[in-house]
């Protein structure tokens, strides 16, 4: 079923000039770029895209690097959109990601990981209105 999700190119993913490179990896799985900008999160606004993380302990750091530089924002359109879009991104932890992943091929990290995408159709639609 075609649906909508969210993408964020994260401030290292700016930084290494890899918007392209993702862009293209995501279009290449027939997703469809619907709206896309550039932006400089506020911490309030890097606080709400991560809200199900607050009071973990490492929700200071991730705020703080998601701050660190501008991210570019994506919504996107397409099959199973959710699912799609975080099978090119990889997985959350460096030990499970696979080659020809995003993150598998660009990130030996877990907190500096290139991109990020809406995990579930709920998650989708709330970053979404946050965004857009
Ligand atoms: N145990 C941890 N220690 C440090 N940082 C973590 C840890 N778990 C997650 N993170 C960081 O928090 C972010 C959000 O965690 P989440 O569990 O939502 O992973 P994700 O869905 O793969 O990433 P994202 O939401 O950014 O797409 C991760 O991208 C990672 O940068
Ligand atoms: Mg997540």
């Amino acid at each position: 079923m075609i649906e909508e999700t969210f993408v964020m190119i994260k401030p290292d993913g700016v930084r290494r000039k890899l918007i392209g490179e993702i862009i293209k990896r995501l279009e290449q799985k027939l997703m469809t770029i619907v709206d896309i900008k550039m932006e400089h999160l506020e911490q309030d606004k890097a606080e709400k895209l991560y809200e199900m993380h607050k009071g973990k302990d490492f929700f200071d750091m991730l705020v703080d690097y998601t701050i660190s530089g501008p991210v570019v924002l994506v919504k996107i359109q397409g099959e199973e959109a959710v699912m799609n879009c975080r099978i090119v991104i990889g997985e959350t932890y460096p030990e499970k990601r696979k080659a020809g992943s995003i993150r598998g091929d660009f990130s030996p990290y877990l907190t500096e990981n290139i991109v990020h995408a809406a995990s579930s159709k709920q998650d989708a639609k709330r970053e979404l209105e946050l965004f857009f």
